[in-house]
């Protein structure tokens, strides 16, 4: 393992020394094989080359002070990755084979999980694909689940520092009765030239909008968005919308915090009521927002500017102190791989 420089990490990929991999055939799920590749041999004609039958996961893993590891609401991402499955009608990864892939992928990479105090975490990368080979439109019979883990720091480079985003109003990111609420490769495809023109106008990301009146705000990205005022936190409901384990969490902790919590459509013109606004999501954490720029009408709507607003900052704490075990797991989101 080459000298790895943890505190500077950005969100990409860092090889690591095993994947994980198991294949399921003739209706059953086989035994969990280790590879030291980085390669997939696949059929030309599987299903998830052509049709898009893919769905991915993503969570994380922390080194504490006492230099244990922990892996935060694996469960969450493990039924989330079956609605996936279920949505595109693959075959589903039963929670025991989940967890024992992402407790053998990290183990097997012990020395990639960052040390306490870096800032940076091992994200677990779960891979489902129809590997079975079709060319009518129709569902493989044969699936392939892999993980692989990659030691990460923030997704949005300027970490807790506050970012421009775009409300995306020439893209869609997902169609109101489409696959938005669930977590398949096509949903990133169709993200692509909406976040490629928001950077190309110097924006960090996208606001997705809700793609049938355009009146509602969708999410951030590859995050959830809230918005924060009169001591309330407000995120959107929408059909749409990937249901963020980090949001949900978030909500809890709120709630702890004594903060109201509203979950219901968002009109872009509330914007202009929020103290703070964030995006957040395993990747991004939380990530605060400075300003939302809104083409259609050319307003700015801006939040805290310098740094994170008081809420986000409060949740942030509590959010990233619960996931290194520096403060106290009350809700049982934390689980010790060793
Ligand atoms: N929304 C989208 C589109 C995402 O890709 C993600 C990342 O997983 C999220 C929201 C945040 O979800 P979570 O907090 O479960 O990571
Ligand atoms: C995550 O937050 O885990 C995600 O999957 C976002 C990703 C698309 C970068």
């Amino acid at each position: 393992m080459e000298n790895i420089d943890w505190g500077h990490l950005s969100f990409g990929y860092n090889k690591t020394n095993y994947n994980t991999r198991c294949y399921f055939r003739n209706g059953k799920w086989g035994k969990i094989e280790v590879s030291s590749s980085e390669i997939i041999n696949i059929h030309i004609a599987a299903t998830c080359l052509h049709y898009g039958q893919e769905a991915f996961e993503g969570l994380k893993a922390f080194q504490g002070k006492d230099g244990r590891v922990r892996v935060f609401r694996w469960e969450e991402n493990a039924k989330r990755m079956q609605s996936s499955a279920k949505g595109i009608r693959m075959a589903e990864v039963p929670g025991a084979l989940f967890k024992e892939m992402v407790w053998k992928t990290i183990a097997l990479n012990r020395e990639f999980v960052p040390p306490y105090g870096t800032g940076a975490a091992l994200y677990i990368r779960p891979l489902l694909i129809g590997t079975g080979a079709e060319i009518g439109v129709k569902p493989a019979t044969e699936y392939m689940f892999m993980i692989f883990v990659t030691p990460v720091g923030p997704y949005f480079k300027e970490g807790m520092k506050p970012v421009d985003m775009l409300i995306s109003r020439e893209y869609d990111r997902a169609a109101p009765l489409g696959t938005g609420n669930i977590k398949v490769g096509g949903n990133y495809a169709g993200s692509l030239n909406a976040i490629q023109s928001a950077h190309d106008h110097s924006f960090a990301n996208v606001v997705f909008l809700d793609a049938k009146e355009k009146k509602y705000i969708d999410e951030c990205g590859p995050a959830n968005f809230f918005g924060v005022k009169n001591n309330t936190y407000i995120t959107p409901k929408s059909d749409s919308i990937l249901p963020s384990i980090t949001n949900k969490s978030l909500i809890t902790l709120a709630e702890d915090m004594g903060i109201k919590v509203e979950r219901r459509k968002v009109p872009v013109e509330e914007l202009e009521t929020f103290e703070e606004a964030g995006a957040c999501g395993t990747a991004a954490v939380i990530s605060p927002v400075k300003s939302i720029y809104d083409p259609a009408t050319r307003k700015t709507y801006t939040f805290y500017q310098d740094q994170a607003g008081p809420v986000s900052q409060e949740l942030y704490n509590r959010l990233t102190a619960i996931q290194l075990g520096d403060m106290e797991d009350k809700y049982g989101w934390v689980e010790f791989v060793d």
